[in-house]
């Protein structure tokens, strides 16, 4: 096995919803020296966008007609008064007070935040420093847009996919079935040329089927539908039951499968064991597919007191630098000499890292090209029971 030492690592940055700004160089603003306080203040009024400014303590300076209205405030509402006068979501007010005091250093990137104000609007609030000339802080700007057509657009789009995969679900499987089936009957009796189509005809709609199961998957995980209520959950057995039943496969290829179980005790989760199963099962799939014939793969349970975190490492084809952050993509699939052959759809990434984030836990990916991979999913605190 591979030092783990030796590991360039990755820390899977949130997705492109943290579209965080910092401000360039040039210079402050861009007018005709006929434009005075009046009109930009008039354009402000304009602003089909919320804006709202506080001082550098969270307290509210400044709102234009659009916050106001995106944020159902009442019409004759005065500023003056503390952020949490206007604003009622607890994420939001947490982002803007630290940048107001400073929490955020210039360098680092802001992570925009969505958020809904009622059942059918969405909001996505971006929060920036600013300063005076002497670059002495003032306070913070806060940006509000309305993004509630993309949410139920996207909401569209998430049933669509769920209901088209779903219809084609059973189709799909009786053909599979069907092709099975005339092959054993006509065993031996079929022309060489005639077996290798029906083979290839059985190898595509399994493939299908394994793109229509992950689909489902990932319209489930999207609409928040958890597909099993929280329970409490002994990994240790959960772990070994799905390396008793993926060793199988790895044997199949020789490799050696090994569940390393902790030294001392670690506490169980209150998670959905669909979820867990899924994140396992598709790390540990990873493992035994893109490790050549003969290698090794390790799945490590381990807690520091703190966290449970579980790790699935092997000494296989490893993953260049350029690809790291794209593996986590919906249908990104490193294409090479090694994997052309390795059927798959590109989801399971996507799906870990999905259900690793709507469970407040994190993933990790440390990988040598050519020498191996570890992947670490990190479950948080709040998971277990206590
Ligand atoms: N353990 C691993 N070692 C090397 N490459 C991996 C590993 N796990 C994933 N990958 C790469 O990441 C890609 C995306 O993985 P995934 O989202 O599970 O999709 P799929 O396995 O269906 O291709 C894979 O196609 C493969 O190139
Ligand atoms: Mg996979």
């Amino acid at each position: 096995m591979t030092d783990p030492t030796d590991f360039e690592e990755k820390q899977h940055e949130p997705g492109p919803s943290s579209m965080g700004q910092s401000a360039d160089n040039s210079p402050r603003i861009q007018s005709s020296s006929g434009v005075g306080k009046d009109q930009l203040l008039s354009i402000l009024d304009a602003s089909p966008n919320g804006v709202l400014v506080t001082d550098t303590r969270g307290r509210v300076e400044m709102f234009n007609p659009a916050f106001r209205v995106l944020l159902n405030l009442a019409p004759g509402t005065s500023t003056g008064k503390a952020l949490t006068d206007y604003v009622t979501d607890e994420g939001l007010i947490h982002l803007i007070t630290d940048i107001a005091t400073g929490c955020y250093d210039e360098n680092i990137k802001i992570p925009s935040y969505s958020f809904s104000v009622s059942k059918d609007k969405y909001l996505l609030a971006r929060v920036q420093p600013f300063s005076d000339s002497a670059n002495r802080c003032l306070g913070t700007i806060v940006y509000i847009t309305d993004i509630s057509a993309i949410k139920m657009l996207d909401r569209l789009k998430t049933e669509f996919v769920a209901k088209v995969s779903h219809e084609l679900r059973s189709p799909l499987a009786t053909i599979h079935e069907q092709i099975a089936l005339v092959m054993s009957d006509l065993a031996g009796s079929l022309p060489e040329s005639d077996e290798h189509l029906l083979s290839r005809a059985r190898e595509k709609t399994q493939g299908l089927i394994a793109l229509i199961g992950d689909l489902l998957d990932l319209s489930r995980i999207e609409s928040g539908i958890s597909s099993q209520p929280p329970r409490e959950i002994v990994l240790d057995e959960l772990l070994d039951n799905i390396v008793s039943f993926l060793r199988t496969r790895a044997e199949a290829k020789d490799q050696l499968i090994e569940f390393i179980r902790p030294e001392t005790p670690v506490p169980s989760l209150i998670a959905d064991p669909l979820a867990l199963e899924s994140i396992f099962g598709n790390l540990i799939t990873n493992a035994i597919n893109y490790t050549q014939d003969g290698g090794n793969i390790r799945i490590r349970l381990e807690s520091n007191g703190e966290n449970v975190r579980v790790s699935v490492e092997d000494n296989g084809f490893g993953i260049e630098e350029r690809h790291r952050d794209r593996i986590f993509e919906r249908f990104f699939r490193i294409k090479n000499a090694k994997t052309r052959y390795i059927t798959g759809t590109g989801l399971g990434l996507s799906i870990v890292k999905t259900l690793m984030d709507a469970i407040g836990g994190s993933i990790t990916v440390k990988s040598a090209f050519e020498k191996g991979s570890i992947f670490m999913v990190t479950f948080p605190k709040t998971m277990i029971p206590s």
